[in-house]
């Protein structure tokens, strides 16, 4: 018997079929995002040039955790259910390249470790790429403020 509209499960992306097509090629779904998001952060939390700087600015671990899982399910799989602003979030960090190099590094091993090789592969160049442009707005932001930009 088909099924009627009130009894089809809530729709948990906003590009249902292009969320299916991704999730099969990359083996990516809510369940790897989550394991990846806290594998990430918890070598993040420990890491001398990255914890710190996270330590001093969340005290609540836990919405920060949810809040990066529906950013990734936003970035990689085109849910739609991340709905914040990153950029002025990091406009202002004390970090240098060097630091997003390092945010890179862990990101990649996790990635590696949690993924399927399509899956960490799609979800590193998103990564890449959106780190570039955080460490433009930051660079831009200092800038602005008046400050030599560091090119290290
Ligand atoms: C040097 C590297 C990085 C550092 C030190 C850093 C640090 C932080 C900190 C401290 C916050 C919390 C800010 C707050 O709530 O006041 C944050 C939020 C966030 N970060 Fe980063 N970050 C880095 C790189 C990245 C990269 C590469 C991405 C994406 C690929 C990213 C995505 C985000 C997102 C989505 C948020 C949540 C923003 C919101 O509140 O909506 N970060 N980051």
């Amino acid at each position: 018997m088909p099924q009627t509209q009130a009894s089809l499960p809530p729709i948990r992306s906003a590009r249902p079929a292009m969320t299916q097509e991704m999730m099969e090629r990359t083996g990516l779904s809510d369940a790897v995002l989550t394991d990846l998001v806290h594998g990430f952060y918890s070598k993040v939390r420990v890491d001398p040039v990255l914890g710190p700087i996270f330590a001093a600015r969340i005290t609540d671990w836990e919405p920060h955790l949810e809040k990066m899982v529906d950013f990734w399910s936003s970035v990689a799989l085109m849910t739609g259910r991340y709905h914040g602003a990153p950029v002025p979030k990091h406009a202002g960090l004390p970090v240098t390249w060097g630091h997003f190099e390092r945010w890179l590094d862990l990101f990649r091993e996790t990635a590696n470790e949690i993924c399927t090789v399509e899956g960490a592969t799609h979800v590193i160049e998103r990564a890449e790429r959106i780190a570039r442009s955080l460490h433009m707005a930051s660079q831009d932001a200092r800038r602005q403020a008046g400050n030599v930009p560091s090119l290290r």
